[in-house]
Parts: C-alpha cells; structure tokens; sequence
C-alpha cells in the first residue's frame, strides 16, 4: 500500500519534511506557476494515497486560502479518499460574530470552507473566544486542537528564575493558565480594551511583580501593539525584566520594533509559523496526533 502522501508548499518545505520524517509520512511537492495576471495554478503528484495530509500554516490567509482550496480539491480528485488538514495557525478565528450589523462572521465561513475539503484538522491554540470547541467553528470529523502553553510555560522556566506569567486580555486566560498549572509558575490576566487595530489599553490585575521576571504570554502576536502595552505596564510596575512567548509569530509590519521599544528583551515563539523568534516546536506533538487519525 502507498505511504500516506504529505502534500506541502515550497515556502513551508522545512516544517513539512520535518513533520513528513516524525510521523513517517511521504512528502509531496506542491507545484505553484504564478500567471502575469495574479492567477495561480497549482500541480499535485499525481498518483495519490488514500490517506493524504495536507500541510499549510495560514499566515498570509487570504493567498494561502485560495492555495487551500485548489489542493484539497485535486487531492480528492487525484485518489485521497481521506484528506487531513494540518494547519498549526489557523486564521480567521477571531471573528466569531458579528460586532456590528451587515459584518461577515469569518469564522463561520472559514470553518465551512474548511469542513467541506477535509475529514479532518489538526491545529495548534486556535483563538477560540466565544466558540467552545474546534468542531463548533469547523464541523469536520474530526477536529484536533494541540497547545503550545505548556511548552511555552516550561520555555520561560527554563529562561528565567521563577517567571510571573500574564496574559495581556482575558483571552489569554486558557493558554496562560495552563502555561502556569503544568510548569507550576505564578499567573495573572490583564484586561484589554481594544481602540483600534493598533491602539490597545491594557490594565493590570492587582498583583505584585516588583523585582520579578515577567513573561507576557499570548496565542498571537500581530502588530505588537498588545505585547508592548502590556510590557510598558508591567515595567511601570516593577517588573526586571519583560520577555514575550507566543505561539503564533504573525509579527506584521513594525511589530518587533514596536515591542523593542517598550523595553521587551526575548521574543520567544513556536514553529507555528516561521519566524526568526521560533524556539519551540510543535512538530512532534502534531507528528503524535496524527498518529491517532493515519
Ligand atoms: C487577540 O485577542 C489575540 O489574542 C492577540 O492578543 C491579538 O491578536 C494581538 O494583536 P496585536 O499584536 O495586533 O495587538
């Protein structure tokens, strides 16, 4: 029988060989030819397993879903009779309703999207907010949901004496408090009002952290602007030092100078994305779940 197929984009070749050699899969080339007027077209081996997986982190959605689709769709048609998405940053979770009249709930329309190609997903702190549960925002089969804070939380124990962990807004609070819990560190949650994609305001809790080591732990960094409010709060509180573990490095535009500014030293990050920040990696926890499904 044909070794289970490992289908992967050329900009995701070192996280798919690496995942594809973990979990003795079969890696497979996804052929990109990109046409002067901004179509794409993509080209599968042709002689697919039954059993295929799909590797593709969702950075950069709005290309990468298009991407998503056109493969899926000829992994069915090539012979994959059941087809895995392993996608360790999945985008568009974070609107999960409409805030104001007419808005489009992403989420919603992402996960159907999602649910119509695949059999299953693996995925690694999906912002799940007012959603309880994967399969509720993508009713697929099977739905896997792996988290990084752990391993994040054990990260920061090793990097510093004792670290105060906190989680900039109350969403945070589910990966922050398992951070904590299985590394037995300190942990509070900050409240967060957002103003505007690049202005937030963060309030601490009542808690001390004078002369503490203060890691900001959050699922995604996006302009910054979270991590460095936050880090200004903490060292107007006492803080020695401000570190930041995330697992989604999305770090868009100016985001690691805004962040350096505030004073924040390390930026520690997962391989849910590649980024230069990445020193953890989920690879073999998502390598173990998919041993569970193949
Ligand atoms: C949202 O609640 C997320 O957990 C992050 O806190 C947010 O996406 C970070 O965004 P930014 O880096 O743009 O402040």
């Amino acid at each position: 029988m044909a070794e289970t197929a490992l289908l992967y984009f050329e900009r995701e070749r070192k996280a798919a060989l690496d995942l594809a050699h973990l979990a003795k899969l079969s890696p497979k080339l996804i052929a990109r030819h990109d046409f002067p007027d901004g179509e794409m077209k993509l080209r599968l081996h042709a002689n697919l397993s039954h059993r295929a997986v799909l590797f593709h982190t969702l950075d950069h959605p709005n290309e990468k879903l298009i991407e998503l689709l056109f493969a899926a769709k000829t992994a069915r048609r090539l012979g994959a009779h059941h087809l895995t998405l392993v996608s360790p940053y999945l985008a568009y979770m974070r609107q999960d309703i409409a805030f104001e009249a007419g808005e489009a709930i992403s989420q919603r329309i992402i996960g159907d999207l999602i649910a119509s190609l695949f059999d299953a997903v693996i995925t690694v702190d999906p912002h799940l907010h007012r959603t309880s549960n994967l399969k509720e925002a993508i009713p697929v089969e099977q739905a896997l949901v792996l988290s990084a804070a752990p391993l994040l939380g054990g990260l920061a124990a090793k990097q510093r004496p004792n670290p105060f962990l906190i989680g900039p807004d109350e969403e945070s609070a589910q990966w922050v408090a398992q951070a904590a819990l299985s590394n037995r560190l300190d942990y509070a949650v900050a409240h967060k009002i957002r103003r505007g994609d690049k202005s937030v305001e963060i309030t601490l809790p009542l808690i001390n952290v004078k002369d503490r080591h203060v890691v900001i732990l959050d699922d995604i960094a996006s302009s910054g602007n979270t991590l460095a409010r936050a880090a200004e709060r903490l060292y107007a509180a006492g803080a020695i030092t401000v570190d930041v573990a995330v697992t989604h490095a999305l770090f868009n535009g100016d985001a690691i100078e805004i962040i350096t500014q505030a004073g924040i030293q390390e930026i520690w990050s997962t391989d849910c994305i590649a980024h230069p920040s990445n020193v953890v990696s989920v690879l073999p926890d998502i390598a173990q779940a998919l041993s569970s499904l193949i």
